[in-house]
């Protein structure tokens, strides 16, 4: 498999001139007289069709929440990229945003104004996944319900419901999800710990957590996780931080190698190796209704998605021995 451990590593180490959208291995293997040109389309050409072909489909479907209620850390460009970088490298993946702003779903390119069957419609019980989902026009393999801002009144609808916490599970279970027979299934869920965080908890097994290379990076994530446990011994014992993902990373400044290594410290191997930097490009591609991989399919925002979609799918195995 590309994409070795050391390789992605290193990019955590780069220098200043390797920044934003340069990008060195472990892709490349072009020669120096190459032109900008030629090195962009060799790179997006190679994310487009992977050598080493598709990604092993897991034994089970993979349902993961994405979370931190701190805002603005990545979950949301996690859900999309990751989700899409799954999806070029041959797995079937649904998005579920449950984030009032939609973000997830303009990403996505697919329709959600307001009345759009969606998430809240889901959660009401009024519609099927099935009904509500829609496929992105970017990937044939690629699936979103999309959030539609009457979300915004479901934390208070849900107060007063039957099971309000185990909604988005009954909604998202095997059957349900038969028709789109996806192999993983992204959660993604707004910046607060409310009802709607829970219902994906209690809805995924798996739990990543993105984590911003910046100040105060750890800030909240202990709330974050006495919550996860609260949820595990109360309404969902499979339920585990499986994944932490460093976003936003800045080679250049000494305060993201430390943030790193304070996270890597506390969360230990459940931190992948792959490091998404902070590149303009991936803040660019939402606008397009686009994700990295179709906005710059060669760009290093693009190619960290890549890895860490890789490493994530490479998991799946030890995932499926912790499940005996
Ligand atoms: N790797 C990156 N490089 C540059 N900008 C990024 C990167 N990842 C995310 N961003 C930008 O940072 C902002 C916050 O990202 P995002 O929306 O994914 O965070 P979030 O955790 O989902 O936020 P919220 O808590 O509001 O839902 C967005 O403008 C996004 O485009
Ligand atoms: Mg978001």
């Amino acid at each position: 498999m590309t994409g070795g451990p050391d390789s992605v590593v290193s990019r955590e180490t780069q220098s200043d001139a390797e920044l934003d959208d340069d990008f060195s291995a472990p892709y490349s293997s072009l020669s120096a007289g190459d032109t900008p040109i030629a090195v962009a389309a060799h790179r997006a050409s190679q994310v487009l069709h992977p050598t080493g072909a598709s990604l092993p489909k897991p034994a089970h479907r993979r349902v993961f929440t994405i979370a931190n209620q701190k805002g603005g850390v990545g979950k949301t460009t996690t859900a999309v990229n990751l989700a899409s970088a799954l999806a070029v490298q041959g797995l079937r993946v649904l998005v579920v945003d449950l984030d009032p702003q939609g973000n997830a779903s303009t990403a996505l390119g697919v329709q959600h104004t307001a009345g759009t069957p969606s998430s809240y419609e889901l959660l009401l019980g009024e519609v099927t996944a099935a009904e509500a989902v829609q496929q992105s026009p970017h990937n044939e393999r690629l699936f979103c319900i999309p959030a539609t801002i009457d979300l915004a009144g479901a934390e208070i609808e849900l107060v007063s419901m039957v099971a309000r916490e185990g909604r988005l599970k009954t909604a998202l279970s095997e059957a349900k999800l038969a028709d789109i027979n996806a192999d993983y299934v992204l959660i993604d869920c707004p910046p607060s710990l409310g009802l709607l965080t829970v219902n994906a908890l209690v809805a995924a097994k798996e739990v990543l957590i993105p984590i911003q290379c910046e100040y105060y990076a750890l800030e909240g994530v202990g709330q974050l996780l006495r919550n996860i446990e609260l949820v595990q011994s109360h309404l969902n014992p499979e339920l585990h931080v499986s994944t932490v993902l460093l976003t936003m990373y800045d080679g250049r400044t000494k305060l993201a190698d430390q943030v790193a290594e304070e996270v890597r410290a506390h969360f230990g191997d459940t931190v992948l190796r792959s490091v998404i930097p902070r590149s303009v490009k991936v803040s660019e591609a939402p606008g397009y209704g686009m994700t990295v991989l179709d906005y710059d399919p060669g760009s290093r925002g693009a190619m960290s998605y890549m890895d860490a979609g890789r490493e994530l799918a490479a998991r799946a195995a030890s995932e499926q021995e912790r499940e005996g």
